[in-house]
């Protein structure tokens, strides 16, 4: 491992002296083993599988991974991790980065809205993070424009890791002697919450998986896909790159753009919601701006509208990226679609009617067959590392699938 011994020490003490249960601790050990497993063969600072050498300097360059003041290396990543496992930025100390973001699940955590400190429900449904160093804009509504931004959210979330303020953040880090040494060391200071937030982005940063079946046959491998799969992808090349396109500016499948597709119409009354959130933001009152409402309170589901306090967006929320979105189920904002079966279906029937959706949902008139298809192409797009949890996801969501879709049905 690239990763320095004393870094490595000091990642197993500080991390597992702090683990209040045995069972805590044995999950903690299996995210970092399955981290260990992930981690490019020279380490995290190196070009990531899959991706040649000249892509990832511009990949490097397109999306600002290297920001002045936080270029990455050794120790910064190093200390980002540490801090991403580490329950002590939780207000009641039970929670980490990783209790929601969590390699076991995709970096996310299988449920449909997360939980927070005190059992609180989360407003929306945790994204994962890998390759969240690739993307433009950060939350499903996009209100945070950097990975440096972001990292405030959840920890001063009272719904969420629930930390007073910064200051308390800091005080927190400063309890714990091995991080002064680290902090000194990755920058040049004793810890600030600028550079925890600055540490986190870096580590968030190497989470790159972009080593999939489908961009080995993109590249002229025929036989890497299944036929299924190769299917599917003309399907979705015909129904689905407008919102979810692939290419060298952006290698998600996702256009980085806010759409409304229909999701949460069946169980929110937006026009309500909307008449009466709107008077607030527009007064700049606190309870709807938007680091208060969007997470702690109904008005979530108003998505980008929130952000930019237009009207035609309510509803709407950021293109989702789909590389490895087999391992992140449940799925959409609010995690109200279980399979990936039930997410075609969603679009094959046009979405749910509402007057604000995106004129681009229509009814599809796709065949069970064709929707196996799609399907098995999404299953495609899954870096080769995790391989063995795709097959375990296949296999779980086929079975939730009802009625089952099978190819003698259609
Ligand atoms: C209680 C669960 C929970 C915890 C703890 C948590 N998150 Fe999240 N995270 C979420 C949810 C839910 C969202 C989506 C919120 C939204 O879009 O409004 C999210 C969104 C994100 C995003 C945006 C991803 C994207 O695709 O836009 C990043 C990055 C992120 N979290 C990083 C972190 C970091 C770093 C920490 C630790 C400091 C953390 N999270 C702690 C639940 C959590
Ligand atoms: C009009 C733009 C648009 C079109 C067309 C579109 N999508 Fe989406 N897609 C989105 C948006 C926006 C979201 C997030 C919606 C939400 O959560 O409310 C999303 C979410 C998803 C998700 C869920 C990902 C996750 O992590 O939760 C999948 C899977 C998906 N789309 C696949 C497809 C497929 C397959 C098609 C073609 C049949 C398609 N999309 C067509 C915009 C679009």
């Amino acid at each position: 491992m690239a990763r320095t011994w004393w870094l490595s020490a000091l990642l197993v003490t500080a991390v597992s002296a702090q683990e209040p249960e045995a069972i805590s601790r044995t999950s903690t050990a299996e995210m970092m083993r399955i981290l260990n497993r992930l981690e490019p063969k020279d380490g995290w600072e190196a070009t990531p599988p899959g991706v040649a050498d000249d892509q990832w300097s511009y990949y490097r360059s397109q999306f600002g991974m290297a920001p002045e003041g936080n270029k990455p290396d050794v120790t910064r990543i190093g200390l980002g991790q540490l801090l991403f496992f580490d329950k002590r930025l939780s207000r009641d100390r039970t929670l980490s980065c990783a209790t929601c973001h969590d390699p076991k699940h995709g970096f996310a955590d299988a449920r449909v809205k997360s939980i927070g400190i005190n059992g609180q429900l989360a407003a929306r449904n945790a994204p994962t993070l890998m390759n969240a160093g690739l993307q433009r804009s950060f939350f499903w509504d996009g209100r945070a424009k950097t990975l440096e931004a972001q990292a405030a959210g959840p920890i001063l979330n009272p719904t969420e890791m629930g930390m007073p303020s910064r200051a308390a953040v800091v005080a927190r880090v400063r309890e714990v002697p091995e991080y002064a040494a680290l902090f000194e060391f990755a920058y040049g200071r004793a810890p600030e919450f600028e550079d925890i937030a600055r540490a986190l982005a870096a580590f968030q940063r190497t989470l790159v998986f972009l080593d999939s079946p489908f961009d080995e046959y993109r590249a002229g491998k025929k036989d890497a896909i299944s036929p299924d799969a190769q299917a599917g992808f003309e399907l979705f090349r015909k129904h689905c790159t407008s919102c979810h396109p692939v290419n060298l500016r952006q290698p998600l499948f996702s256009d980085g753009n806010f759409h409304n597709v229909g999701i949460g119409f069946a169980t929110n009354d937006h026009q309500n919601l909307a008449r009466e959130a709107f008077p607030k933001l527009r007064a700049g009152d606190r309870d709807a701006s938007i680091d208060t409402s969007e997470v702690v309170s109904k008005y979530g589901e108003l998505g980008r509208a929130l952000v930019t306090k237009l009207e035609y967006q309510v509803g709407a929320f950021r293109t989702a990226p789909l590389r490895n979105v087999a391992l992140t189920a449940p799925y959409m904002h609010d995690g109200s679609l279980e399979t990936l079966w039930d997410v075609i279906d969603h679009y094959n029937e046009g979405g749910t009617k509402n007057s604000w959706q995106d004129p681009q949902i229509i009814i599809l008139g796709l065949s069970n067959i064709e929707i196996d298809q799609v399907v098995a192409f999404l299953f495609s797009l899954t870096d080769k590392r995790l391989a063995a949890e795709n097959q375990r996801a296949y296999k779980a969501q086929r079975l939730r699938v009802t009625p089952p879709k099978t190819k003698a049905a259609k």
